[in-house]
């Protein structure tokens, strides 16, 4: 039976799309209903993720690790089957990508539960944004904000901490969204509402969000630096092509492909868009962006799904002094787009010389007409 998540993927003010309450930092915190054997295994091979793949030990013990029946988790805490499902999709990603060569197939012991797993949270089994970026973190001070200064990654491929760095930039700019998404969700109550100053308010509120996720997004090159992201970061990112999952009835022996980890699985830009009714042209990068819909938490899509009527959009043309704020934010858009254009060429592009994203996409070119659509959007 496939348990449906009912809580944790919430849209909240102070977390944005993070998950909620705060993640769990290890399975031995809570009753997760699983012997401690079970757990304890797991959580010793993820927090030696780094070592074991660097000393070349990792298919050793990945191959040996029995599909365990996780099962007894249901019903409990949903941030178990979360937890769950972050360290058997780190150990997939390894698995594939950080042996001697490229693994086509993937041992029973991780590919049955992995996919079990899979089935449970609605996502595919390998890892996504939502198990590297929204469930991977922890605050420093646990009374503390989700700023960056406050946050520490839990899971890691590599001992660098540009990883680290990388992932807790997302996860800030995660959390500081929670406003601006909040206010999306409020604008379009507003319009429903007649409220024109209400609407004011939430499009300055919106605006606002954008500068400080951009503001936060300039924080990048504090401590990634591009070459060690292009050469270390990026490689477990990979999608999965033609991989076999030993023992999983579902797929019949047939090799499996899933795309790869990227920002672009995060929820906010596609919230932001449906909210403003901001509409672009089919392209390869479309295509792939509508694709990896179904790799975001299903709360997450059904949140963009409620904001895609244009009636924010048709209430700021018709009402002349709200148009410059609706401008606004999409100008500030257009910045963040603008910066993440940069980040995109001097982290890939200038890195390779037949560059493609994690998503496999052609993507600079795409990126581009992203930003002149955006801008012809403008009233
Ligand atoms: C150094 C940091 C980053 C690099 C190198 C990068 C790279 C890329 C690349 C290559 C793509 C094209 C699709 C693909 O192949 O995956 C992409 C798309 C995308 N990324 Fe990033 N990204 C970075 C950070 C971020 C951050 C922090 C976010 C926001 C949370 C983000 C959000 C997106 C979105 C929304 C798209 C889809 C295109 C759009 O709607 O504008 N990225 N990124």
């Amino acid at each position: 039976m496939v348990y449906s998540m009912q809580t944790g993927w919430q849209v909240t003010t102070e977390s944005g799309f993070l998950i909620t309450p705060d993640p769990l930092t290890d399975l031995g915190m809570i009753d997760s209903g699983l012997d401690e054997e079970i757990t304890e295994t797991l959580e010793s091979i993820a927090e030696d993720l780094p070592d074991l793949i660097i000393s070349g030990y990792l298919h050793d013990v990945l191959d040996n690790l029995p599909a365990f029946d996780l099962s007894p988790v249901l019903g409990r805490d949903d941030r178990i089957l979360e937890r769950l499902h972050l360290l058997y999709t780190y150990f997939v990603n390894a698995y594939v990508h950080m042996g001697e060569t490229t693994a086509h197939n993937i041992p029973a012991g991780i590919a049955i539960p992995t996919v079990w797993l899979s089935e449970q949270v609605n996502r595919p089994p390998m890892l996504s944004y939502a198990d590297m970026v929204l469930n991977n973190w922890r605050r420093i001070q646990t009374d503390g904000d989700l700023s960056l200064e406050n946050l520490d990654l839990l899971q890691t491929f590599t001992h660098h901490y540009d990883e680290q760095w990388f992932f807790l930039v997302h996860v800030a700019i995660e959390a500081q969204a929670g406003i601006l998404l909040i206010a999306l969700k409020e604008a379009h109550q507003a319009v429903e509402d007649d409220d024109v100053q209400q609407v004011l308010s939430c499009l300055r509120d919106i605006r606002q969000g954008l500068v400080e996720i951009t503001k936060t997004f300039h924080r990048m090159p504090e401590h990634c630096d591009p070459d060690v992201y292009y050469q270390m970061v990026r490689q477990p990112l990979f999608g999965l092509n033609d991989v076999i999952f030993e023992g999983v009835e579902r797929y019949q022996g047939q090799a499996q492909s899933f795309m790869g980890g990227s920002g672009a699985q995060s929820t906010i830009i596609p919230a932001v868009l449906a909210g403003l009714g901001v509409h672009h042209q089919a392209s390869e990068l479309t295509h792939y962006l509508s694709a990896i819909r179904s790799y975001m938490p299903k709360q997450h899509q059904d949140f963009v799904n409620c904001l895609t009527k244009d009636i924010l959009r048709d209430y700021c043309k018709q009402h002349l002094h709200l148009q410059d704020a609706y401008n606004h934010c999409l100008r500030q858009v257009m910045t963040f787009r603008r910066a993440h254009f940069y980040y995109a060429k001097t982290y890939i592009f200038e890195k390779s010389t037949t560059p493609v994203g994690t998503g496999g996409t052609d993507f600079m070119h795409f990126l581009n007409i992203l930003i002149q659509e955006t801008q012809a959007h403008l009233l």
